[in-house]
């Protein structure tokens, strides 16, 4: 697969497969997310790597629309210094787009329930843990979304020199 393909056929995955992700595949993963860039090479991120049930269970419950992580295999805190969060959206998509690559299945998830996120994960006061990745083989192939994605047409999307062409 190569970059313009995994682009185009990546979907959020939210169903996964009780396998595990072997170990070297996770490293790959976060290694994507390492190499990522960000501003003046500041790499302003730690990722948490979760992957005990019970502790998966509870971050599950930090946001209405993060169940999908109590299935996962692992999933990735993306925690940082940095109040701007284009960083790590960079690291984000990395993982996510090096995962596709290897078969395995991501969605990311907000932590609404700060308090509660804070509290299990134990961050430092000056680090944000707001978001997180969960990752895991799809459930069944047929989990994996065949479909490209919904996404609106280039042309409403692009402009071109000014916003109101001339
Ligand atoms: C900043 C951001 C936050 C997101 N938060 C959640 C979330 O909390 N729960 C969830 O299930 N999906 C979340 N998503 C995934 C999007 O809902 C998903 O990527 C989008 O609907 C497009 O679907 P697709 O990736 O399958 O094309 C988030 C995506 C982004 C970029």
């Amino acid at each position: 697969m190569n970059v313009i393909q995994a682009i185009k056929t990546k979907r959020a995955v939210r169903q996964y497969s009780p396998e595990a992700v072997p170990e070297p595949v996770i490293r790959e993963i976060l290694n994507a997310g390492r190499l990522a860039q960000s501003s003046k090479n500041s790499q302003p991120w730690t990722f948490l790597v979760l992957q005990d049930k019970e502790r998966l269970l509870a971050l599950s419950k930090c946001h209405p629309w993060a169940g999908h992580v109590a299935d996962s295999a692992f999933t990735v805190v993306l925690v940082t210094t940095s109040a701007w969060p284009f960083d790590i959206g960079q690291a984000a998509a990395n993982m996510q787009l090096a995962a596709w690559e290897l078969g395995v299945g991501s969605g990311l998830v907000y932590l609404s329930d700060q308090a509660a996120a804070r509290a299990l994960l134990q961050v430092p006061e000056n680090q944000h843990a707001e978001m997180a990745i969960a990752f895991g083989y799809p459930k069944s192939p047929e989990k994996r979304p065949a479909n490209p994605a919904g996404r609106k047409p280039l042309d409403q999307v692009v402009r071109w020199e000014y916003w109101e062409s001339k």
